[in-house]
């Protein structure tokens, strides 16, 4: 659990359970449990012990339940590192029981530009890195043409940190318990432009059901609730342009797109 999940956050946490119909209890200092309650990461040994649900199946819980313990990690984190010790410590995601790894980042932590894809793919799966497959290969190239580099200015992560089954598309209910999360990680990081990877990337964060065929070409804004409000380029995913790379031009046009907003903003290359 990162140490800024204090008490106080715990016993919000407890209550809000209570609310939602959940019987918790929180211990008096004693030996750590293992077992932490569905979307609590486990407390450290030496810290105040879990809280312990009586009934504990993560989907006794609500999605809505799920979502505020998610809001009031990310909320908690004060910095990015904590944030990622969050999401891999968080358990209310469905998809977390499905796979191998939680794939939360990579590149540079407060980089101008923040990618963001999807979710993870089998080798993302494999190696706890976003975008490392033949599409994160391809990304990689899409980056370097414009002069970005998840070494020196890119920071590169998904709204949804768990691989899906047989890579289908994350549902709704999946998306929105990562949003929070999503959402701290631009408060955080303050990127000067968002390159949102893909229709499912870009639908999620504008909120909206137009698919990527029109929402490419047109530079939109992400706005966060704490206030952050960083302008959006959606893009073709990378994936899809392995399978049609004929709407490869059009891509490309969008990269030039993202490097004259960037030049706009005042960030070198
Ligand atoms: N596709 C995505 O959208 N994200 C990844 O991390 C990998 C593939």
């Amino acid at each position: 659990m990162p140490q800024s999940v204090t008490d106080q956050t715990l016993q919000s946490l407890a209550d809000w359970w209570r609310a939602m119909g959940v019987d918790v209890t929180l211990p008096a200092a004693g030996p750590a449990a293992t077992d932490g309650p569905p979307g609590l990461p486990a407390a450290p040994a030496e810290g105040p012990g879990p809280l312990k649900p009586r009934r504990s199946a993560r989907a006794a819980i609500s999605p809505e339940a799920h979502i505020e313990t998610a809001r009031q990690l990310s909320t908690s984190a004060a910095d990015m590192m904590a944030l990622k010790a969050a999401i891999e410590g968080f358990d209310g995601c469905p998809l977390k029981e499905l796979c191998d790894r939680t794939v939360v980042f990579d590149g540079v932590i407060g980089a101008p530009v923040m990618v963001i894809g999807e979710g993870p793919g089998e080798q993302e799966d494999m190696t706890g890195r976003p975008f490392v497959g033949k599409a994160g290969q391809l990304l990689d190239k899409m980056l370097s043409a414009i002069g970005l580099d998840r070494k020196t200015n890119a920071f590169i992560t998904n709204v949804n940190y768990w691989r899906p089954p047989d890579n289908r598309n994350p549902e709704p209910e999946e998306l929105a318990i990562c949003r929070p999360f999503v959402e701290r990680m631009v408060d955080l990081n303050q990127p000067k432009l968002i390159l949102a990877m893909g229709g499912v990337a870009a639908k999620s964060l504008l909120e909206t059901r137009t698919g990527i065929m029109r929402l490419r070409g047109h530079e939109a804004v992400f706005t966060t609730p704490a206030g952050t409000s960083v302008p959006l380029i959606p893009m073709f995913h990378p994936a899809y342009l392995l399978r049609r790379p004929q709407d490869k031009s059009r891509s490309w046009r969008d990269l030039l797109l993202a490097k004259a907003r960037l030049e706009a903003l005042g960030v070198i290359l």
